[in-house]
């Protein structure tokens, strides 16, 4: 029996997300909420012959505690998206206070539900969360997950392109690391289960990479102001929380990167501080699952230079981003 919940479950992402989680035989009930139109798409998705059982709720009448009512998995996509011109740090202003209402309503509610969080700016409203269940009393950092996973999507997808074959895309994996905004995507390309092609130069290295950094300003350029990636990271979204599913209901070996706090790791993500040479608190890693969240955060391996250049010029933003997210909860205290 899982209970997965969808906080945000009316938007772009949350409509397909929710219809995905509704096709996952493992999950059996759905809780949908958002501050519009949840009771619609719940009832609409209810029609659909799998096992899950769907509740959407509104704001009124307790409508979130409602929702999160026994819920195991809650992925949260609340939150406004890009526009062509914004970073996904111009967002902080609105998403920050969304996601700490969230993270406060589920530290009262389902203190020890899996959280996957893919409300932007990532590298920031993941530390947020962590604060709120802090202050609660209820922070256990192997359940929480900022969800790069559309990131490590991108990069199958773009390698098959390079080879010109998409029918490989979904056996080929690429980890990336680091986080989720621009320099602090760095995908580890050297590891990619398909070699790239003999007489790629390190210019067609550094395009395929800034490829994979910048593929979130490819969609909110097309999508010219109505939004930004949706569908792939509904999909994105769905393959990270069958991962979490898999994995507490007793699935071994399941590996994926995703940011989480050092404090996860049962030795303190020593060996990745050793790796990268910084203390650091959050980082997208490539984490195994096990059945209490993370099971343990593995190495990144064996890095080129250039690889090592892109993880240094990651470092700074990161821990601006994610002071960012400390500051703005400690400092309304
Ligand atoms: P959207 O505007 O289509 O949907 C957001 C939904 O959140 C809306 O239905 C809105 O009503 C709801 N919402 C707003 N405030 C809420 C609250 N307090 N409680 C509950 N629901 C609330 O936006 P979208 O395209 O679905 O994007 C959502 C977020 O996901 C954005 O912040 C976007 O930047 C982010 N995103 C992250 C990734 C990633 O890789 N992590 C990828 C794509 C988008
Ligand atoms: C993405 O990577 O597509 C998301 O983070 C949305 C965005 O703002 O680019």
């Amino acid at each position: 029996m899982v209970k997965a919940v969808v906080l945000g479950a009316a938007g772009g992402i949350g409509q397909p997300l929710s219809l995905l989680l509704k096709t996952n035989p493992s999950v059996t009930e759905l809780g949908l909420y958002d501050i519009v139109n949840t009771p619609g798409v719940a009832a609409d998705l209810s029609h659909i012959s799998t096992p899950a059982k769907v509740v959407g709720y509104l704001p009124p009448d307790d409508g979130l505690a409602k929702t999160l009512q026994g819920a195991d998995i809650v992925v949260i996509p609340a939150g406004v998206p890009r526009k062509p011109g914004l970073t996904r740090d111009d967002l902080f202003k609105i998403n920050a206070g969304i996601v700490r209402d969230l993270a406060t309503g589920i530290a009262k509610t389902a203190p020890k539900a899996f959280v996957l969080v893919i409300s932007n700016p990532v590298n920031s409203t993941v530390p947020i969360v962590a604060e709120i269940f802090k202050q609660h009393g209820v922070f256990e950092p192997k359940r929480l997950f900022g969800v790069t996973t559309l990131d490590v999507v991108r990069a199958s997808t773009f390698v098959a392109e390079v080879l010109g074959d998409l029918g490989k895309a979904p056996s080929i994996s690429v980890p990336v690391v680091g986080g989720h905004s621009g320099v602090t995507i760095v995908p580890l390309l050297s590891q990619s289960s398909a070699a790239l092609p003999s007489g790629f130069a390190q210019g067609d290295l550094e395009k395929l990479t800034n490829r994979i950094q910048y593929g979130g300003d490819e969609v909110v350029k097309a999508k010219d102001g109505a939004g930004s990636a949706t569908l792939s990271m509904a999909y994105a979204g769905a393959e990270f929380a069958s991962k979490v599913i898999r994995a507490i209901k007793g699935e071994k070996g399941i590996v994926a990167p995703t940011f989480v706090h050092l404090a996860s790791d049962p030795a303190g993500g020593e060996a990745l501080k050793k790796e990268i040479g910084k203390e650091l608190e959050y980082f997208s890693a490539p984490v195994e699952l096990g059945p209490e969240g993370v099971a343990s955060i593995k190495p990144l391996g064996k890095l080129t230079d250039y690889e090592k250049t892109l993880v240094e010029a990651a470092l700074p933003e990161l821990a601006t981003n994610v002071e960012k997210g400390v500051t703005f909860i400690s400092a309304s205290k």
